[in-house]
Order: structure tokens, then sequence, then C-alpha cells
């Protein structure tokens, strides 16, 4: 298990899609969820993605305790997605406030469906089929922009709502996530 370097934003290697998950239950796959989690933790991060950690898998983790860093934000439970599809129930938009371990120090705000329903598998292979909404409907699509090669300021709708935490929230602990 490492702790390993999160790529930032402006590494090719963010911009790509990544692959399905064909390796689920080997060694080399365990270590890479075992270094994703420890990564995250380290960073003190609400979800992660491969290829932020430069690994081309399609293979999100996110976990969201009650945060300090996120006062108003709904608890989200630990959770490892292979191969997810997502499928959004309803129009409705939600604009919220996001960071990224690979866009650290800033914040924008990003519109993302209130309600979605998503599938894939977990790390033993066992389906996954959660309808969800709110915070962890936020997470689980910035988790899975991901994979397509999206970071959250390509889906800022007015960029004048992007900066450095700091500056926007001026006396509160916002870390990067
Ligand atoms: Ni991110």
């Amino acid at each position: 298990m490492a702790i390993r370097e999160v790529l930032k934003m402006g590494d090719p290697r963010l911009l790509a899609v990544a692959a399905p998950v064909a390796n689920l239950g080997t060694a080399e796959f365990e270590a890479l969820l075992t270094d994703m989690w420890d990564t995250m933790r380290h960073l003190d991060g609400a979800g992660l993605a491969a290829p932020q950690i430069g690994v081309g898998l399609r293979v999100v983790i996110f976990e969201v305790d009650h945060n300090p860093r996120y006062p108003d934000a709904e608890a989200v439970p630990r959770t490892v997605l292979i191969n997810p599809v997502l499928t959004p129930l309803g129009e409705d938009l939600e604009d919220g406030w996001e960071g990224c371990l690979s866009v650290p120090g800033m914040r924008g705000l990003v519109p993302r469906y209130r309600t979605l329903r998503y599938t894939g598998v977990d790390a033993e292979g066992r389906p996954l089929d959660r309808t969800v909404s709110g915070f962890h409907a936020r997470v689980v699509q910035h988790e899975t922009d991901h994979l397509d090669g999206i970071l959250y300021p390509r889906r800022i709708r007015d960029l004048r709502q992007f900066g450095f935490s700091d500056a926007l929230f001026p006396g509160e602990d916002l870390a990067d996530d």
C-alpha cells in the first residue's frame, strides 16, 4: 500500500477516457484499490478516480463521513464503484460547490443532476444498483466524469463562480477534495 501522487489539472492523463476494468480480483487490482483509499484518506478527500493517480481504469471510490469541511453535506457510504453507468432521473439540475484533489485550493459552482440511478460492480464483483440524490448524486457524477476525462471546471456555467477557496470562503477551513 502506498500514497500515490495525484495528477493535477493540465496533465493530459486526466483528459483521457478510461478503459473498463477487466482484472477485478487480481492482486494488482486489489493493490490499486488499497492505494486509492490510502491516497484519498491521506488527502482528506471525499472521492478519487483511478485516472487521478495515473491509472486509466473505470474505477472510483468515495466516502463521506460527516465531514467538518462539508458541514451541510449528508454522509455518503464507503463505496468502490467499478465500470459505472449513470442514468439521470428527471431533468432537475442543482448547483453546488465542488473541489477536486486534481484542482487543489479551488472551488467552483457546478450544476449536477439532482437524482440519478447508478449501476456497476463493487470490489468483489457484486452488482451495485442505487438510486441517489443530493450530495451522493453529486459525488458520483463528479467522480464518474473523471473516467471520461472531464474535470469539474468544464461543467461550470458561470466562471465568476470559480476561484480559490480561501478567497471565495474566507475564514472557512476548506480542503481540496
Ligand atoms: Ni475530482
